[in-house]
């Protein structure tokens, strides 16, 4: 398995391109299964999961192309008549999961492998199950799988979730598109990249109001048509860059990036003493005065700050002046970063769903485990600050999220390689 071996304290500067949202292309993707007409996604990020997702499309009979290095995505689902997404596949990543909706409404049935827990939590889909059944699915789970059939076709309705999820919103949505009658999902998750599943969809010819806001209305269509549609910008990646030069100093220029992806995280890497200005190719970052400011964080569904930058956080966190508190309330198992980051020398106390990080003056290299995508970056941020070398082991995990992430920091001046291995 490759490692990162990091030589950390130089300061960063430079710009960095971000790159296309993975979340957002994880829903894009199983979309054209909503279509006989050929769907085309560019500005497509180039990582081990988009690869994970073509493989199971593939499997469900779409044609699927990779152009332009990987940044184009070619798809046609005019021959995917198999419904059935296999465990060998869905095991490999949750997203899997947003298949279902889409061959509800293509097949009248689907057979989906429940993807399992991964390390930040059991992840159950009864949200999903509810929505779908909302829409006349009877849905059963046997063997490991769910048995989703709807033989009279899906009908539109009225339905709340109990939670603002984002995966079921995702299904419930693409669902939607094609059953008889209009559906309104309330409590609808309000998400960037459902934002702009929307805007594809409508590209299709899908009849939808409401994205970004907590009621989406969805009026069905008889067939959805051809498109092809550019992905967002990764707000989880332009969070996660914005962090480098906070952490070690030094000014970055992130490639891409727009404020209204990241409101609440800017607001609150402000208070934390970190400036973040608007420029005409993206967002430019630097300390305010050379200190940074231990803050509280508390994690929530969009608009409020990113489960999927906590982590990120709490490294920046680790080295702040002061004592922070982060609150994690969307998964149950979300601190797995905070004993790596305690062998590089933090002081971090977590109790349930609260991390309390107390500042020091400097983090020590270390030999790391990565053990989920966001976690791993965490280390990786960890390390550049560091003193000495720190060696993150496991760095498939980084792969699945972030393109080239070797390649992005050293052109700012990072001390980063990779170390392949044959294991
Ligand atoms: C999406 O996962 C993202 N993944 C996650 O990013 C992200 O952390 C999460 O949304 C929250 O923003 C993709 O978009 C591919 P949820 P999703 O349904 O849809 C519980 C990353 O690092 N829940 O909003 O699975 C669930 O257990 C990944 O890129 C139920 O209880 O998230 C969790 O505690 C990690 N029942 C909470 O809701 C359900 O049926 C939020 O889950 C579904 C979810």
């Amino acid at each position: 398995m490759d490692r990162i071996i990091i030589q950390g304290g130089a300061e960063l500067s430079g710009a960095i391109p971000i790159a296309g949202a993975k979340n957002a292309c994880l829903t894009l993707m199983p979309a054209t299964l909503l279509s006989d007409e050929p769907l085309t996604l560019t500005n497509a990020p180039r990582l081990s999961d988009i690869r994970t997702m073509t493989e199971l499309l593939v499997s469900l009979g779409a044609e699927v192309s990779a152009l332009n290095d990987g940044k184009v995505i070619a798809m046609s689902s005019h021959n995917a008549d198999n419904h059935l997404a296999h465990y060998d596949i869905v095991r490999k990543m949750r997203a899997s999961n947003l298949v279902l909706g889409p061959l509800l409404a293509r097949h009248g049935r689907a057979e989906v492998s429940l993807p399992g827990g991964c390390a930040i939590g059991a992840r159950p889909m009864d949200l999903h199950i509810t929505a779908l059944e909302a829409l006349g699915a009877e849905i059963e789970l046997r063997d490991g799988y769910l048995h989703a059939k709807a033989p009279t076709g899906l009908k539109g309705a009225v339905h709340e979730l109990g939670f603002a999820s984002v995966g079921a919103t995702e299904n419930m949505v693409m669902a939607a598109t094609l059953a008889k009658g209009t559906t309104v999902l309330k409590n609808a998750a309000r998400e960037p990249e459902i934002v702009d599943l929307v805007a594809c969809l409508r590209a299709m010819g899908a009849q939808i109001a409401g994205e970004g806001t907590s009621t989406i209305e969805i009026q069905g269509v008889d067939r959805l048509h051809g498109a092809t549609h550019p992905v967002v910008t990764d707000r989880i990646e332009l969070g996660t860059y914005m962090l480098a030069p906070a952490i070690t100093g030094g000014e970055v220029e992130l490639l891409g990036g727009k404020m209204h992806l990241v409101e609440s995280f800017a607001e609150k890497l402000h208070d934390a003493g970190i400036d973040v200005t608007e420029t005409k190719a993206g967002l430019a970052v630097k300390r305010a005065n050379g200190r940074v400011n231990a803050v509280n964080v508390v994690t929530e569904p969009f608009p409020g700050f990113p489960t999927d930058l906590q982590a990120q956080m709490m490294a920046l966190m680790c080295t702040a002046d002061g004592v922070s508190v982060l609150e994690e309330r969307i998964f149950e198992n979300r601190f797995m970063h905070a004993p790596e980051l305690v062998r590089m020398g933090a002081r971090i106390d977590v109790q349930g769903g609260h991390a309390t990080v107390t500042g020091v003056d400097k983090l020590r290299g270390a030999p790391v485990m990565a053990t989920d995508l966001r976690a791993s970056v965490s280390l990786i941020l960890a390390a550049l600050a560091a003193e000495g070398e720190t060696i993150v082991n496991r760095v498939y995990h980084l792969d699945r999220g972030y393109e080239r992430v070797e390649d992005k920091l050293s052109a700012c001046g990072a001390q980063i390689e990779r170390v392949k291995s044959d294991g």
